[in-house]
Parts: structure tokens; sequence; C-alpha cells
């Protein structure tokens, strides 16, 4: 158990906002959203009632893949801002009591960070194992069949030291050997420096993957089709998913637990745990003395039905640890926006889901525009800036681009997102349709909507991960009791009786009154929230 007992776990219940910060708010007027411009809405997020914001990364990098290629872990980048406005942000964020988690990328730097130079600089650098560095196959040609993410030889080899060196995403990403122990202790160190200026936690990169086979076997072939399933054909046995990775988080959770409870409170892990099997994801827990939230990708993946979403649910539930808090999240700047991969823009649709995001047990973690029911947004191939997906000839469904396009603050061409003179980095979508201005003065809008969401949340979650409860349900619809509160919810396109919840409707995702009586039908696509009949009114 942790030293953490009895302290304040404030993302218990809470809803915590990724927060893109290249299509934020451009303050400098380069066409990039800025730190400046996450300091200039901390209003608007605390209007929201957000807990905590995720900041895309921010620290120095090449960008081939947008600051998830680090240089120098040590600082801001300068298209973003300087160390004086991140200590800004974090400081004015907190006087909103909202906390500020930042981007670690542990897995792999970029191939210009300092180490990596060294490290190819001869087979005789002292920092030679800080990478994986392989001689060729058998049959001369790479190590063995790992892949990268665009489906291209994992890796690549090095003509001026007569080796190759692995990168999981690009070539220009080399990963990190963590065999090495000054790896270990130059991440304790730069995790430090981060919590010590008053962050609040880290959102970890590739999780799963830190750790690679020490002896580099092939990867089986992947064993179905299902999404997570594999990738190009192939498990990710051996370049990632580890065991050993494991330890890794338990030395950053005793570095994070080392910090006293005073705000910004206990300090969070929150890994991007890939993973399909959710006794694998429950292993990212640990005992209490690992991660405290590890993202949920088999719920992104669900369908959006009653039996999909609820089956994640319940199996989620059922493999955590006891008292191991689950985190919900439906968009993110890879997988696309979820108004446009579960809802096709069909609003009913959108609102049900942020209900039922807003009343899952443990912690919620909404996508810059979620709110606003930002869609995906088609980004001709002149425009698009993603490498990862471009090289491997996705149209723009595949290309993540779409959804990292600027946050719509109003009906602007370019949203609000920088001046009308520039040009934004990525196009805005519909800005006349949906945007931030708009929805703000609409008492029946999505935005509000959701804001009325997070409210009841955090009056009814009060701090606590909150107790979860299937309940009888007609087919197409999941009812669930969670705390006091009974969620009701139709995933269907016709009207669905559903059992009396006993007390009184506190919120519908379609803003209508519901008929009192025994039954409730909910309409298509409806859902709503009541208070428990055992729950006292
Ligand atoms: C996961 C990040 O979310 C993604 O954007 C990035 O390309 C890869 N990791 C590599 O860092």
């Amino acid at each position: 158990m942790s030293s953490q007992d009895g302290e304040h776990r404030w993302w218990h219940g809470a809803v915590l906002y990724q927060l893109y910060v290249r299509s934020w708010l451009d303050t400098d007027g380069d066409g990039y959203g800025d730190l400046g411009g996450v300091i200039a809405r901390l209003d608007y997020l605390s209007w929201l009632g957000v807990d905590g914001i995720w900041l895309s990364p921010t620290m120095p990098s090449p960008d081939d893949d947008w600051g998830y290629d680090v240089s120098d872990y040590l600082g801001v980048h300068p298209d973003l801002g300087t160390m004086d406005d991140m200590d800004a942000l974090i400081a004015q964020a907190g006087q909103r009591g909202m906390r500020v988690l930042l981007d670690l990328v542990p897995n792999h730097t970029s191939s210009a960070h300092p180490w990596f130079i060294d490290a190819a600089g001869s087979r005789d650098s002292a920092l030679r194992d800080f990478y994986v560095w392989a001689g060729p196959g058998p049959d001369g040609g790479p190590p063995n069949n790992w892949l990268d993410a665009t489906g291209a030889p994992a890796w690549a080899w090095h003509e001026p030291t007569g080796q190759y060196y692995l990168h999981n995403f690009l070539p220009s990403q080399p990963d990190l050997n963590w065999w090495e122990p000054r790896v270990h202790s130059e991440f304790a160190e730069i995790l430090r420096f981060w919590l010590d200026r008053g962050v609040a936690g880290v959102r970890i990169d590739v999780a799963h993957g830190l750790y690679k086979d020490a002896q580099l076997r092939d990867n089986p072939p992947e064993a179905g089709d299902a999404p997570m399933a594999g990738r190009f054909g192939l498990q990710s046995v051996y370049n990632a998913n580890r065991p050993q990775t494991h330890g890794v988080y338990r030395d950053w959770r005793r570095i994070a637990d080392s910090y006293p409870a005073a705000y910004p409170g206990a300090r969070l892990l929150l890994g991007e745990t890939w993973v399909a099997d959710p006794d694998r994801l429950a292993g990212f827990y640990g005992d209490d003395d690992e991660l405290q939230l590890a993202f949920n990708f088999p719920f992104v993946f669900a369908a959006l039905t009653a039996p999909g979403l609820s089956g994640v649910v319940a199996e989620t539930l059922a493999r955590l640890p006891a008292g191991a808090c689950p985190v919900w999240t439906a968009s993110n700047h890879d997988v696309g926006r979820f108004p446009s991969r579960w809802c096709g823009g069909d609003e009913r649709k959108t609102r049900l889901a942020l209900l039922v995001l807003a009343t899952l047990p443990g912690t919620t973690v909404l996508y810059y525009g979620d709110e606003i029911g930002m869609t995906d947004v088609r980004v001709p191939p002149e425009l698009q800036q993603d490498k990862m997906s471009r090289g491997g000839g996705n149209g723009w469904e595949g290309n993540r681009d779409r959804a990292r396009t600027p946050m719509q603050w109003d009906s602007s061409p370019a949203g609000g997102f920088t001046a009308e003179q520039v040009t934004p980095w990525l196009p805005a979508g519909d800005t006349a349709a949906v945007n931030v201005a708009g929805q703000r003065e609409d008492p029946g809008s999505v935005l509000r909507f959701c804001r009325d969401l997070i409210s009841l949340r955090h009056a009814e979650f009060d701090g606590q991960i909150g107790s979860y409860q299937v309940l009888p349900a007609p087919p197409g619809a999941w009812a669930y009791q969670v705390g006091r509160l009974t969620v009701l919810a139709n995933f269907s396109g016709r009207p669905v009786p559903c059992h009396d919840p006993g007390g009184p409707v506190l919120l519908s995702s379609t803003g209508a009154a519901l008929p009192a009586g025994p039954d409730i039908v909910l309409a298509p696509w409806q859902a709503v929230i009541a208070r428990s009949a055992d729950a006292g009114g």
C-alpha cells in the first residue's frame, strides 16, 4: 500500500482535459498555439469545470512527430513559449484549482537529442548503450522482423558505425535501451525536475513499451483481426510489453509519492497503456505501487452500443485491482474524435456519449473540443502535417491531423484560433457550425450540457471513484447505478422503455423533460441521469 493512503487523490471522480497546445490558441501570430494561449483560456477551462489539464508535448523537438521526438527533456519548445511561461501557466492554473500534467516520452528520443548524437558518433561512445543497436540478421537484413508504427522495418541502418538502431516509431525517434541503468537515472532526474516545478504529474507516452526483449526475438504473427490484436500482421510481444517495464513504474511511483500532499496533491502517473487484455491493463496499477491511472484503449475502440461499452466497463472493473481508479476517454490526438468515430456527427449520440463518459466511475479524460462536439476535419493531403500516417499511405481518415485542427473558439474562418491574416498550421473545421462562443450563449448547446455534466459529476462523486452496478435494461439500452445516481442510456434508434429509477431525472441528453410514471420511455439515443430510488431523493 502506498504512502498516499488517506491523502488527496484529486483525480478520483475528476475530469481531466487533454489540451493539444499547438492547436489551442495562437497568441504570437506564428500559426501555432502556445503556452500563452493556454494561460489566456484558463478561465474558460475553469468555467467548464475541469480538474486538470494534460498538455501535449511541450519540450524542445524537431517536430518530426510534433513533440513526441524530444531533443531536450528539461526545456520548453520555443514555438510554444519559455520556461517562464510554463511556470506562469502552472501557477495560474493552480490559482484556479487546476492541475497541470505534462507529456513525458521515455520510450524514445529524437535523433537530434544530444544522447543519440553522441551514441551515434562511434561504437565506443560512452552513451552507445542508451539506444538499441544490433548487427544484421542471418539474411544480412534487419536483425529481426519488428515493424515500426508505419509498417516499415523497425530498424535503421547506421552506415557510419555499421549497425542498425531500433525505432518503433519514425527513424528519427530512436528507441532508448531501458536495460541501461543510466537511462533510469536520467529519467528519474527528469521526472523530479518537472515535479519540483509544480507539475501535478505526467502522461507517460508508450507506457507499455520501454523494455525490449534482450534477445531481440522475432514477433509472432497476430492472432486475429480485433482492433488491437497487433499491427501490420505481428503481435507486439518482444518489441514492447516486456514485464521489466513495471519496475520502472515502481521506481517512478516512489518518486511521485515522495512529494508532499499539499497542493497540487498526490503526483499522478497516467500511462498510455496500449494493451488489449484487461489483465495486462490491470498489471500497470501493480499493488497500488505503479501507475495510478492506465488509459483504457479497448473502451476507445468499443462499438457505441450498449453491450459494446458496458462489456468493456464490466470487464475492466472486474479485472482492476481493488481500489484502482479506472480511466475513460474516447478521443485523442491519435485515435480521432469520438463525435466522428462513434457518432458520425449525430449530436444525439455525442450527447449520450458525453453523459456516459461523465458518469462512469473513476477518472474521465476529455479531449479539447469534445465539449462542443468537434468532429474530425478532412485535412487535404497538401496540408497534412503528420508524418507517421502520411507515410502509411492512409487517406484523411487515417491521418492523425484530422483530430489536431484548431480549437473552434468562434465562427470566423480560423475559429478565433489565430489572427485573421495568419494561416493556422492546420486548417480549421466548420467553425460556423460548431464553436465555443455560440454554444456558450446557448443554454441548449452541447457545451452547456457538458458543463452541467461535469458539475453534476463533481457534486456526486466528491473525490470518490464511485461504486458501479449494472442494472437490468431492455435490449439496446444500458442502465447502471453509480454512487447515488442511476443512468439510463438508449443506444438505439427507437424508443425504449426503462425501469423507473425511483427518483427525479437530474439531466437528460435531449434536454427534454420526461413524462412522469413508473416506466420511463427513452427517445432514440437519449440518455438520462436520475437520482436513484434508494438515494433519498
Ligand atoms: C503515442 C503518441 O500519443 C503518439 O502521438 C506518438 O506518435 C507516439 N506515441 C510516439 O511517441
